[in-house]
């Protein structure tokens, strides 16, 4: 144990005197080789390396380590040009495309692999490719360093990649007068003082992805597509106005004193001192880059993996989602529950990349152990049973296991038929990713960030109480119970996907070195979902009804018309038949009233009124005759 303690601090210490390029470092409890990020310069940027003589010793308060190139070098964003599926993905959009190649792989490495992109097309190149990149260490560094902070304050407010770097070499940084000599004796970078490096649009020049449809032939439609726009649906969001960017989250920060680079020695600390976690919600790709170190050569160890992986957990398990389970009724035959799911992140859940989803499972299992209902099951192939083969519609209501709550966005391209190949994606088919707290349909963003299918015609989509922003969904379940009145307990699990199988099949049907790799590389790795929240109850048959004295409803039976008294405002009435088919709805929103006269309809029958009143959600069976 001692001897292996002694390894680690002397390489630790090695590293940070000699990093250079060649040397290969190794874990030494894994054993598994790793390199040091490149210690190399082009015309514009330097690798990471160059960087770490300064920036890989910083400390907090209490001596913990908060390195920035140790934070930062086992991130999505460090590994962004070496990261199998994004290079899988290009090749699957050569392919199908073949006469637009190089424009293809340009546009693909613009974002993932800048500093060889930038460097070759600013110095004249007319496009990039990945046979370049694979050449190019400097492109291999992926978002590295100098790419975030030499970003210029005129790139504000551009996407899709079209940020500028000076040929200056300066280095925009969060403090006022950088004591500059060493970096600029050891680097030729300057660094300097921007506050426009905490602006979110910073992050919005790479993050907010719009692209340029073509038609099945490879002929541009002429129109846009919005791929990816965590940005501005931040913009449409209470956060802006809690002073809340996506450093606030992302680059998180700390009040303690800092000192921000090992030389000169006699640096002061600075603060406030933001940590370049940059964690999302990826952890299934950066456990499969853990697993691939030296295949990959990627430059990280396994516990700066781990450490990365541990912090993508946390805040995909704290600061995601907040669910709550309530049971609103029991009657003989069904059984009510409502499930409120709360978005905390400060986009839609999920964000970003089109093939990520946060989808529901729902478990009931009675007084014997036999499950009655179970919607949103996985099998061990990791495929939802249930889920429709073009894509599942967004549901208000769950009264069958084949229907399953699936939080995507599908893509569809020129005749509306669901694709995964980026280059077609022309419409959005479906998007009923929650949206962040504030989120409003007449905000000036909200034309970007649309969304759509059914969710649209969900009464309470980002509604609360008919009031618009909620950031919330509830979804209700009708738990068919068979005139079963035992104990019946109730687990409802949200889960996080980064990419499903579904989802890669179109391009697993293609061939290359890169697919191939990938698949390969994916049919090994884990697979599971990322558990984001979860909740239970137990709940028990009763005859009585509760909320029986705060609404009641009559003639009951009727023929075809019915009076609703309630203490409280109603907002809205919903009639159902029994099988879970909407039939009609009230929305008295804008006009609460506490008498409603419904009519039902001239089937004779069992229907469900479900009355939503300020305070309740209350089910009412009717009898029509
Ligand atoms: C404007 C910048 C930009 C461009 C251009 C761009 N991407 Fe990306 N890409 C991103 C960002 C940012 C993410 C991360 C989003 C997330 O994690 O949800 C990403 C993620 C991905 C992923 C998911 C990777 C994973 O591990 O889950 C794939 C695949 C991908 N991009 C493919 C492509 C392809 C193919 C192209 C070219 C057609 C392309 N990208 C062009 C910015 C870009
Ligand atoms: C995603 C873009 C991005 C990348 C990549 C990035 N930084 Fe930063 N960096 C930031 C932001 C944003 C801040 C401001 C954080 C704050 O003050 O809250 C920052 C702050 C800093 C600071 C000031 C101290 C601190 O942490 O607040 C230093 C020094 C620094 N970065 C160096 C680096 C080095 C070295 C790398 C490469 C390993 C790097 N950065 C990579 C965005 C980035
Ligand atoms: C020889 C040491 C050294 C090296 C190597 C070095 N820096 Fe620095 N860096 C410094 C010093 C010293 C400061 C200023 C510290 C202070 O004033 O508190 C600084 C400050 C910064 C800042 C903050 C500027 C501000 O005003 O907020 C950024 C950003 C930064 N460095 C980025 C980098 C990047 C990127 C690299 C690699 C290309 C790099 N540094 C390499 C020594 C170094
Ligand atoms: C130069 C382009 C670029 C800039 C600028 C940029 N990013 Fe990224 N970022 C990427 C790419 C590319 C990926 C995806 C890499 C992949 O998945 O292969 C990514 C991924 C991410 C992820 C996903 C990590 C995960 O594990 O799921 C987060 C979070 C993120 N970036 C935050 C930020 C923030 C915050 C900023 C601004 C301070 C920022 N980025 C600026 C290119 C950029
Ligand atoms: C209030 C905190 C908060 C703010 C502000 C915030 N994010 Fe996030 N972000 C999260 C959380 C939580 C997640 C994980 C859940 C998810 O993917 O939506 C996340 C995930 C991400 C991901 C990873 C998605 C993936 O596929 O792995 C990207 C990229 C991202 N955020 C970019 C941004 C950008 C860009 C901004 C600023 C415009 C921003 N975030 C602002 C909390 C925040």
């Amino acid at each position: 144990m001692k001897k292996t303690v002694t390894l680690l601090l002397s390489l630790t210490v090695y590293c940070l005197l000699y990093s250079h390029p060649v040397v290969k470092s190794s874990s030494a409890l894994s054993g598994v080789p790793f390199s040091d990020p490149p210690n190399l310069y082009n015309d514009y940027f330097a690798g990471a390396g160059a960087c770490m003589l300064c920036h890989n010793a910083q400390v907090n308060n209490l001596g913990m380590p908060v390195a920035i190139v140790n934070d930062w070098r086992s991130t999505m964003m460090a590994n962004s040009s070496k990261d199998p599926f994004w290079q899988a993905k290009v090749s699957h959009e050569i392919l199908v495309n073949p006469q637009l190649s190089d424009e293809i792989q340009t546009v693909c490495t613009r974002c993932h692999a800048p500093m060889g992109n930038v460097n070759a097309l600013y110095g004249g190149a007319s496009h990039y490719t990945l046979e370049d990149m694979r050449n190019d260490e400097l492109a291999m560094d992926g978002a590295s360093c100098t790419v975030c902070h030499q970003i210029t304050p005129e790139s504000m407010g551009n996407y899709s990649g079209t940020f500028s770097i000076g040929n200056d070499k300066i280095t925009y940084g969060p403090y006022p007068t950088p004591f500059s000599n060493p970096m600029i004796n050891n680097t030729g970078f300057i660094p300097t003082y921007s506050e426009h490096i905490k602006d979110s649009r910073v992050c919005a020049t790479c993050h907010t992805l719009i692209t340029h449809p073509l038609d099945l032939n490879g002929v541009p439609t002429g129109g846009e597509f919005v791929e990816q726009a965590p940005y501005q649906e931040w913009k449409n969001s209470v956060y802006p106005t809690q002073n809340k960017a996506c450093f606030t989250c992302h680059v998180p920060e700390i009040e303690d004193l800092v000192v921000i680079s090992t030389i000169p020695a006699w640096l002061t600390g600075r603060t406030p001192y933001g940590k370049h976690h940059l964690v999302g919600a990826n952890s299934f790709m950066l456990k499969l880059l853990r697993s691939n170190i030296d295949e990959l050569g990627l430059t990280a160890s396994s516990q700066h993996f781990d450490t990365t992986i541990a912090r993508t957990y946390q805040n995909l398990q704290l600061s995601t989602l907040d669910l709550t389970l309530s049971e609103i009724n029991r009657t003989e035959d069904t059984l009510f529950l409502d499930l409120n799911l709360v978005n905390k992140a400060g986009h839609k859940l999920p964000t970003s990349y089109p093939g990520r989803r946060v989808y529901i499972e729902m478990v009931a299992v009675d007084a014997t152990g036999d499950t009655v209902f179970h919607s949103g099951k996985m099998d061990e192939e990791f495929n939802i049973i249930g889920e429709d083969t073009d894509f599942e519609p967004h549901h208000d209501l769950i009264v069958h296991n084949d229907q399953v709550q699936i939080y995507e966005m599908a893509m569809g391209d020129v005749n509306g038929d669901v694709t995964t190949v980026l280059e077609r994606a022309a419409i959005h088919l479906k998007d009923n990713r929650i949206p962040p707290e504030g989120f409003a349909m007449n905000h000036p963003s909200y034309d970007t960030v649309k969304i759509a299918g059914s969710a649209l015609s969900d009464p309470d989509f980002n509604y609360l109480n008919g009031t618009q922003g909620s950031g919330s969904d509830i979804i209700h379940f009708h738990l068919p119970t068979h005139q079963n009145t035992s104990a019946i307990n109730i687990y409802a699990t949200a889960y996080y996907q980064t990419v499903s199988n579904k989802w890669l099949e179109e391009m697993f049907s293609y061939e290359s070195a890169e697919i191939n790799t990938f698949k390969a590389l994916y049919n090994a790795a884990d697979k599971s979902p990322v558990l984001l929240a979860s909740r239970s109850l137990t709940s028990v048959y009763t005859a009585m009804d509760e909320n029986a004295s705060l609404l009641s409803v009559f003639p009951n039976p009727t023929h075809k018309e019915i009076m609703l008294e309630s203490q409280t405002d109603v907002y809205s009435v919903e009639v159902f038949q029994l099988n879970g088919k909407l039939i009609n709805r009230y929305d008295l929103k804008n006009n609460p009233t506490k008498t409603v006269k419904i009519s039902v309809t001239d089937k004779s029958g069992l229907y469900f009124l479900v009355v939503n009143t300020e305070q309740s959600r209350q089910i009412k069976k009717v009898v029509v005759f």
